[in-house]
Formats: C-alpha cells, structure tokens, sequence
C-alpha cells in the first residue's frame, strides 16, 4: 500500500539523518537539508520508525547525516532495518571510516553506500574539507568496492575552478575502481552553514551535459529518482544530479526525511513542515498514532520549483 501525495507522487524511499556530527567539515555541506540537531535518536527509535515507514509502502532507506559512520551503533542500526527486509538499504558517506566499516555493513545487510569525494587533489581536498583524509577515502571506495556493497557511487558536488576541470580524472578513478561516477550541481539552501560561497561556486552543470550528450553510447531516465540522467560512455555512466530550479526534479522525487532528532521532513529545502515524531514516540503512542503522523507529513509535500 504505497502512499501518494496531494501531487500524485508516491512515496518509496526515506532518508534517515541519524547524526548532525561530522568528522570533517566541507564548506558547502547543506546536512541534508537539516538546521543541525544535538540529540540522534536510539536505534530502537530508528527500528520503530523505519517498521512504520515499511508498512506503509516505504521501499527503499538510506541513512545520512552528518557522518552515520562516526556513530558507534552504526552496526547495530543497518541490522535492525535490513532486518525488516526493505527492498535497498543504503548510507551516505565521507569515506573516511568506510576502509574500517565496509565489510561490516555488508555483513550487516546494507546494500550499497554513496561516498561523498569531490576531489582526487590533495590540496583542493584539504579547502573543502578542512581535512586531510584524502588517502583513507580512496581507500575506503576501493574496499567497498571490494565487499560488493553494489552501485558504490561517488557523489561529487561540482564547483567552479575548485573542481569543474577534474570531472573527467574522477570518472577515470570510479572506472579504475569500479565505482560510479554521480555529478552534483551546487546547491545553496538555509541549512548551509553560510552561503556566501555560492556565487563564488556555483557552476552550471548544463555545460556539462552537454558534453555528455555528445560522448555517450546511451542515455537513461531514472523515473523515480527525481528523472535523473545517466550517461554511458567509455563502457561505464555518469549520473546527473541537478535539483535547483529544477520542476522535473521536484515533479518526480519519491522521498521522505527524518531529521536526527526524530522529525519528519517532506522536503531537504524546507524546515517549516516538518511533523515530530520524538514527542509521541515518549509519550508511548501507538502504531496507529504515528502512522497518521507519517499520513500528515506526506499530505505536508508539495513540489519547492513549481513554477510552470
Ligand atoms: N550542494 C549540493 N550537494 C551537496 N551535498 C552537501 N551539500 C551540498 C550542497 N550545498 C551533497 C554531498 C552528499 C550529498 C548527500 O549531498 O556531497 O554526497
């Protein structure tokens, strides 16, 4: 019994932020949309309410943050919910701490995971990030890799004259590495921590695309990851994601959020409608109770570009 929205969009996937906390600190990062939270619920909160999310059709969870790596439960928290038998469950990652953690996962019944590399140069590594763990990502990739935690896909947020000039050295890397490559337009939102670097940043993918028109062998839809793009060339793909302004994007996304502090969240742009889920959960309300606060969520989404 899937669950449609008041805009005939269904809703398949739910995104779990279980920590604000991060052990490197990228100086776009947009925490998923999420104004940064100190309490992260507990894993039974998290079972509870991914049990919850199942029965009413969720398909598919993924876990983010924050860095979910840097929880010391993290284990305990993928076996709960692969437990409960969704059809994926994934994780959004630095990288940092997935060399140590990937065959873990895996053993605990995650999927696949996405890991956040912008760039393969040590000192353009060392700007975003305001860390040096650039080795250990690699590293962490290349062993995910190695547990089948299958599509790994690198997520790379492009920024001009940062990283716009190293597309291509990256898409070799995730071809040498059997990772696939996911290009990501620069986003500013009122969960960054400041957004001035915007107008700095912000390059326009579409130049891109271009590009990747020309050079691919085939092009895909993904129909309900947003009608995202994938290009085939050189025997692997790139994916395109490009949320701004975008009413397709918006037209065809399928997900719900849960901030770390419990709240449902219908969309990563906006933080005034979110429906809290801690307070009842305290409480002790019922199954039922809770369920409908999933139902006013949904009913709380609406497209953010929405205007033609
Ligand atoms: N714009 C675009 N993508 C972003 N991400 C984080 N902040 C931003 C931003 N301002 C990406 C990260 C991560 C994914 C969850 O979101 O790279 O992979």
């Amino acid at each position: 019994m899937v669950k449609t929205d008041n805009f005939q969009r269904p809703v398949l996937s739910l995104r779990i932020s279980i920590t604000s906390r991060c052990n490197i600190n990228c100086f776009y990062c947009h925490h998923d949309g999420v104004i940064p939270k100190q309490y992260e619920m507990t894993p039974s909160e998290i079972e509870r309410i991914s049990r919850i999310a199942k029965n009413l059709g969720i398909k598919k969870i993924r876990l983010s943050g924050g860095e979910p790596l840097i929880r010391g439960d993290i284990i305990d928290i993928v076996k709960r919910i692969s437990a409960l038998g969704f059809q994926d469950v994934s994780l959004t990652t630095n990288g940092t701490l997935l060399k140590e953690y990937a065959q873990k996962l895996k053993e605990a019944g995650l999927n696949r995971v996405n890991v956040s590399f912008d760039t393969l140069n040590p000192e353009t590594y060392r700007f975003i990030t305001q860390s040096n763990y650039l080795n250990q990502v690699k590293e962490g990739i290349k062993e995910a890799v190695k547990a089948d935690l299958y599509p790994v896909k690198v997520n790379m947020v492009i920024m001009r004259d940062l990283n716009h000039q190293e597309i291509w050295d990256m898409f070799q890397f995730c071809k040498e590495t059997g990772a696939i490559l996911q290009i990501i337009e620069l986003l500013k939102t009122e969960s960054c921590p400041d957004t001035d670097f915007f107008d700095d940043y912000h390059y326009d993918i579409g130049i891109i695309e271009g590009e990747l028109k020309e050079k691919a062998t085939d092009i895909k839809t993904r129909p309900f990851m947003q009608d995202r793009k994938k290009y085939f060339l050189e025997g692997s793909e790139i994916e395109v994601v490009r949320p701004m302004d975008n009413t397709e994007f918006c037209k065809n996304c399928t997900r719900l959020r849960i901030t770390p502090d419990g709240n449902l969240k219908p969309c990563l742009l906006r933080n005034d409608n979110l429906v809290d889920l801690m307070e009842p959960i305290r409480r002790g309300d019922s199954d039922e109770k809770l369920e409908k606060l999933f139902l006013e969520a949904i009913s709380n989404r609406e497209p953010y570009y929405d205007h033609c």
